[in-house]
């Protein structure tokens, strides 16, 4: 695991170097995802799409609801956003848009659709894509359809923001994106559990801290007041640091508003239902300081293809 994060450093180097500068192992010996890599990064003049993997421990404390609401907020930045559905089985996020998606993720792995083909717009500005459950078994895929599959993923190297909606609970699918992620937010609530199973998935994601190098941070959802928000954040960054060593960002709360679950049985984001709730204004300000926190040098969307197949 080191290695390859010192072999991404050493990528980072030589395309940080400079557009065109001298690539001194040459270019035929690159590796298929470098050379995507350094494609994302020529084609629009920037070098990475910021890849932002949304995840918790227990299920049900708000995930699909900040993945798509905060992929709103930053198409109103004028962002280009993508938001992945890493989790078929219930199909979040069509569901919360009203969209059923024919083809997902697995129709792409076989071959039989394009990522282009699959991806839907939606009227709200941006983009979706269904997952596959098959995602868990990204070490079972054949060379073939892992080839494929790589070319794939890179039309999305052209989105400003990915963010990747994931099942609750540690599960290698989920450990997978959040590895392959700059920011992994893990979202909680007040309640003692959501915050004991938040705990659990941060203490794996430490196990594997070292060679991750991302940024990892806090929402806190469904507070009744800022003081209930801050106490619970500070009683995880705390314990994140102290006994795992974790530096967490704690990035912000969203109150428990009537709006979110009138939205959600509308099946539209509240977002869009009400942008002046307090829901919305959370979320805007979540994004904003996203927009304020550094983005890792993790080399972009090439090194997350490598990122999420170098760990099969
Ligand atoms: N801030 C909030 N205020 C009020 N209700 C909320 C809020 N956040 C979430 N909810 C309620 O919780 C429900 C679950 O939210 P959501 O589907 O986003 O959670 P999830 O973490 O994605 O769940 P799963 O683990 O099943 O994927 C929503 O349908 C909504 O009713
Ligand atoms: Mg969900």
């Amino acid at each position: 695991m080191e290695d390859q994060a010192e072999k991404l450093r050493e990528i980072m180097r030589h395309k940080t170097a400079g557009a065109g500068g001298e690539n001194k192992s040459g270019e035929d010996n690159r590796s298929r995802s470098e050379r995507i890599e350094s494609r994302a990064a020529d084609k629009t003049g920037r070098t990475k799409s910021r890849i932002i993997t949304v995840t918790s421990g227990k299920g049900g404390v708000g995930k699909t609801n900040v993945s798509v609401n905060m992929a709103l907020a930053y198409a109103r930045l004028g962002k280009k956003v993508v938001v992945m559905d890493a989790d078929l089985g219930l199909a979040n996020v069509n569901v919360m848009l009203n969209m059923i998606p024919k083809y997902n993720l697995y129709h792409v792995i076989r071959k039989q659709k394009t990522m282009k083909e699959i991806m839907v717009d939606t009227d709200y500005g941006i983009s979706i894509v269904a997952g596959a459950s098959g995602f868990s078994k990204i070490a079972d895929l054949s060379e073939e359809e892992r080839q494929n599959f790589i070319n794939e993923l890179e039309a999305l190297s052209n989105f400003d923001i990915i963010i990747i909606d994931t099942a609750a609970g540690v599960s290698r699918n989920v450990l997978d994106f959040v590895a392959a992620a700059d920011d992994a937010v893990i979202i909680t609530t007040p309640e003692p559990t959501a915050i004991t199973d938040a705990y659990g998935i941060i203490k794996i994601i430490a196990t594997e801290w070292d060679s991750l190098n991302m940024g990892l941070k806090l929402v806190v959802n469904r507070v009744k007041s800022y003081a209930e928000a801050k106490r619970v954040a500070d009683r995880m960054t705390n314990i994140a640091g102290q006994f795992l060593n974790l530096k967490m960002d704690y990035l912000g709360c969203i109150f428990d508003d009537i709006a979110v679950s009138q939205a959600v049985l509308r099946q539209r984001p509240f977002m869009v239902v009400d942008p002046k709730c307090k829901a919305s204004l959370c979320v805007q300000h979540i994004v904003g300081r996203m927009e304020k926190s550094e983005l890792k040098e993790r080399g972009g969307f090439g090194s997350m293809i490598k990122r999420l197949f170098g760990r099969s």
